[in-house]
């Protein structure tokens, strides 16, 4: 039988809804980002909120147009429910519960990091286990995915995200909000050795993520310049992004090496979120993947980004994991990946 999966992102300023079936065909997808929050360098909780409100009400229809179906052939209803900013969480989540209780089929609250753990697989079948950087705007973390639902957070940020770094570093460098495709632009001409950025934390050795010094050391670089000119901007871009990357090669070299430790024979290295989405820094990797002969998986990049097909995809291996349902979700801006993971149906 052939399944159809309806659903929601709305966690932070993109508005996405998707249909999708079982067989991974996309019916539909829409995705709309909220380009309102430009203008304040930053995603402003409340203007997110109202937009998600405003733009589900158009896409919605719009998406069963498109793929030409009803309400009544949906056989999964689901929401991005957490992590993410309460307010939009909120919107999608209650829409789709509403559609779910509407037509009396089962609704599935979807975390938002196992979302983008599993978008490698709408394009591509994966096999496990693999290493997975997750790099977004509000995480940065390595796990160790052992199967589908089996997640191992082997370490992650103390401060920044990496994709907060790159908004930041840009927003310091007057370049406009989203920064990470804007850092990537000018760094394409700008030397990535032009100035010498710290990595903080690398004498430790373990699997932390600290970005807030290298923003700080950007910052102060730019406040010493009398004039911060185009080929400045091109070249702090392009160090910052060399330094970004150095440090993401040298987090995986350490993760394998603690994982060798633990007789695990990784074979694949992925890297899924918004900033997987960068150039340089899958060249780089693809680099250390060929000379480790590792495999380098990576989300198509229309679902590198927020994005509903990759919560639709994670639904429906939840349904096919026989994990409950849950109608009375209430959505979570904290949400650990392996909470409610674990909830199978009593057969
Ligand atoms: O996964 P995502 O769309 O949303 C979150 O879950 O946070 O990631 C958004 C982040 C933003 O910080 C954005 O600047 C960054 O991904 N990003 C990039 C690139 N495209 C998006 N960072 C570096 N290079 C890019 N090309
Ligand atoms: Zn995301």
């Amino acid at each position: 039988m052939k399944f159809h999966i309806f659903s929601i992102e709305s966690s932070c300023d993109e508005t996405s809804v998707a249909i999708i079936t079982d067989q991974k065909k996309i019916l539909s997808h829409i995705t709309v980002n909220q380009e309102n929050h430009n203008k304040f360098g930053g995603v402003v909780p409340e203007i997110a909120s109202r937009a998600h409100l405003q733009i589900l009400q158009s896409i919605i229809p719009r998406c069963f147009k498109e793929a030409n179906k009803s309400i009544k052939d949906i056989d999964l209803f689901c929401a991005t429910s957490g992590p993410g900013l309460i307010g939009g969480l909120l919107v999608g989540t209650t829409i789709a519960k509403s559609m779910a209780l509407g037509m009396r089929k089962p609704f599935y609250p979807i975390n938002h990091l196992e979302g983008h753990l599993l978008s490698p697989q709408l394009t591509q079948t994966i096999s496990f286990p693999n290493l997975t950087l997750l790099l977004t705007g509000g995480h940065t973390q390595i796990y160790l995915v052992e199967s589908v639902g089996k997640y191992e957070l082997l370490g992650e940020t103390v401060d920044d995200a990496i994709g907060e770094s790159f908004d930041k570093v840009a927003k310091i460098l007057n370049l406009g909000y989203p920064g990470g495709p804007a850092i990537e632009k000018i760094a394409k001409n700008g030397n990535p050795f032009a100035y010498e950025l710290p990595h903080p934390l690398e004498s430790k050795k373990n699997l932390k993520f600290s970005f807030s010094g290298i923003k700080t050391a950007v910052n102060n670089l730019v406040k010493k310049q009398n004039k911060i000119n185009q080929k400045i901007r091109r070249d702090i871009a392009a160090s910052f992004q060399q330094k970004i990357t150095e440090i993401l090669t040298k987090k995986i070299m350490l993760s394998l090496d603690e994982l060798k430790k633990r007789n695990y024979n990784v074979k694949n290295i992925a890297l899924v979120g918004g900033v997987a989405a960068n150039q340089n820094i899958k060249k780089n990797i693809n680099k250390l993947c060929i000379n480790n002969k590792f495999k380098l998986i990576l989300p198509e990049i229309s679902y590198c980004g927020d994005n509903a097909a990759m919560i639709a995809w994670t639904c429906y291996q939840r349904y096919k994991n026989n994990i409950k349902p849950d109608l009375g979700f209430k959505a979570k801006p904290k949400l650990p990946i392996n909470e409610n993971i674990n909830e199978t149906l009593v057969n």
